[in-house]
């Protein structure tokens, strides 16, 4: 067969099965973003991708659902390089189970024989999270687990015993320098790129601690409804949805300390370390809400008191931030949508004394490709020295030779690629529902909100003299 176009020759052959293979998941997020890997040339010159599923189809069928899933929700296959694509594509039905694999076992034995004994074993879950236990068990049972990889997506584990259970299984069957956790916000290019900015530019790194920062923000305001998926959304809420997941492993990114290099078990010995200074959560340090209308939803109970918007005040017990409060937010039907940290500096000391509370500020956009936005007081040009806010803003799209990836294409290229820097460790996932804990065991109040507001009045104190930065003006 010829080689995909432009590939990434370092990688070796690969076959990457995704179980769920014909699930919404797989058909919104993973299948789209392997097509673009191909258009990036970041594949393997070789590899082939079984899908994975109950029911029984030819592979021309499952190459069908993939086309399917690309015009729906991906780049075009037309845009190419489709040709070469489709016919690296295989289905194996019949479900995977530990008492009957279906035909999983032969369509992998087929393609390990068309590329090679050594070819690297990618196991994708893409499935429900209450069916990690059991594929878990079955990759175990069937023989499928030896130098392979495994890829979890989010949530693993939706409790501190759902969690415990799980890594348990995990454990006995892979090492964990063989599991990939997903949490798709690390991923992002805005969060990878605080370690540049920050390791890279001693204008940053100089700031970077409780000296210069008064405190930060990681907000992400959410104007989505979840009338699409209301009944898994009401099981979770956006504390498990949200913030013990993407707020808390940004938090982290935010706030680690130098990791020794850029080497990936450097990286993931600096955020399990700062995850585990984190201070429990004061359950009156967060405020939960729920937005007017939620419950007419379908899918909702009358009486849900799930949280559709948490703010919480977060402290790290580190040397470089003791007392410096990380505000976290996020909700959904709030007034927009965003995804920003902010580092609000300190009041600079000297001749200038009206500098107002947010008159200096260092902040990321994680949306999209990210961008910088430094918040800085200038002179307002004229005859008077008179100062006046202003911005300076750098989109990380308009680097020159940027070639920017969405997180989950960026993800799987890096699972391809085995470097696990941007994924969740077991340690660091057990450190987050630790530092959660106090809030599940007294768990606040949930006041409503408004749809279209900035979420209840009472998360407005959290962020003390200050303020919450975004929907300050309205
Ligand atoms: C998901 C959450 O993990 O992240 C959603 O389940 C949330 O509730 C989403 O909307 C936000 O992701 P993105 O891709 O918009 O950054």
């Amino acid at each position: 067969m010829p080689e995909t176009g432009t590939t990434d020759s370092d990688l070796p052959p690969t076959i990457f099965v995704l179980y769920g293979a014909t699930g919404d998941l797989a058909r919104r997020m993973v299948l789209p973003a392997f097509f673009q890997l191909a258009q990036h040339g970041l594949l393997p010159p070789d590899w082939r991708l079984i899908g994975s599923g109950r029911g029984e189809r030819s592979d021309e069928e499952f190459v069908d659902h993939v086309r399917g899933a690309l015009e729906e929700f991906g780049p075009s296959p037309d845009d190419g390089p489709w040709d070469e694509f489709a016919p690296r594509l295989r289905f194996a039905g019949g479900g995977f189970t530990v008492e009957d694999p279906g035909t999983l076992l032969d369509v992998v034995s087929a393609a390990r024989e068309e590329l090679g004994e050594e070819a690297q074993l990618v196991h994708y879950l893409s499935l429900p999270p209450k069916n990690f236990l059991d594929y878990t068990r079955a990759l175990g049972e069937h023989d499928l687990a030896e130098g392979s990889r495994v890829v979890y997506e989010k949530p693993y584990g939706a409790s501190p015993d759902g969690f415990r259970e799980l890594d348990e299984v995990v454990h006995s069957v892979f090492d964990e320098q063989q599991v990939f956790r997903i949490d798709h916000f690390l991923g992002k290019e805005g969060t990878q790129d605080l370690h540049v900015l920050r390791f890279a530019n001693g204008l940053f790194e100089h700031v970077w601690s409780r000296e210069h920062v008064a405190q930060v923000q990681i907000d992400v305001p959410e104007d989505l409804d979840v009338a699409d998926r209301a009944d898994f959304y009401d099981g979770t809420g956006a504390t498990l949805d949200m913030l013990v997941t993407h707020l808390f492993q940004v938090a982290a990114e935010v706030a680690m300390e130098p990791p020794v290099s850029f080497a990936a078990d450097d990286i993931l010995a600096a955020r399990e370390s700062v995850l585990a200074a984190f201070r429990p959560l004061a359950p009156e340090d967060v405020v939960l809400g729920q937005f007017d209308g939620y419950r007419e939803l379908d899918g909702v109970p009358d009486d849900s008191s799930t949280d559709t918007f948490v703010a919480a005040r977060l402290y790290i017990d580190s040397g470089r931030w003791r007392g410096v409060p990380f505000l976290l937010r996020t909700g959904k039907r709030m007034a927009a949508k965003e995804q920003r940290v902010s580092l609000v500096l300190h009041r600079p000391k000297g001749p200038v004394n009206d500098v107002p509370a947010n008159g200096n500020v260092l902040s990321l956009s994680l949306a999209g490709a990210g961008a910088v936005d430094i918040d800085v007081m200038a002179k307002r040009p004229g005859p008077d020295l008179a100062m006046a806010p202003a911005r300076v803003s750098l989109d990380l799209s308009k680097i020159p030779g940027g070639d920017p990836l969405p997180p989950y294409v960026s993800l799987i290229h890096d699972v391809l690629t085995g470097d696990r820097s941007l994924f969740t460790t077991s340690e660091g996932l057990a450190q987050t529902w630790r530092a959660l804990q106090p809030v599940l065991d007294d768990r606040p109040e949930v006041h409503p909100y408004e749809p279209g507001s900035w979420g209840p009045a009472q998360a407005t104190a959290l962020a003390g003299e200050h303020g919450w930065l975004l929907g300050q003006t309205e």
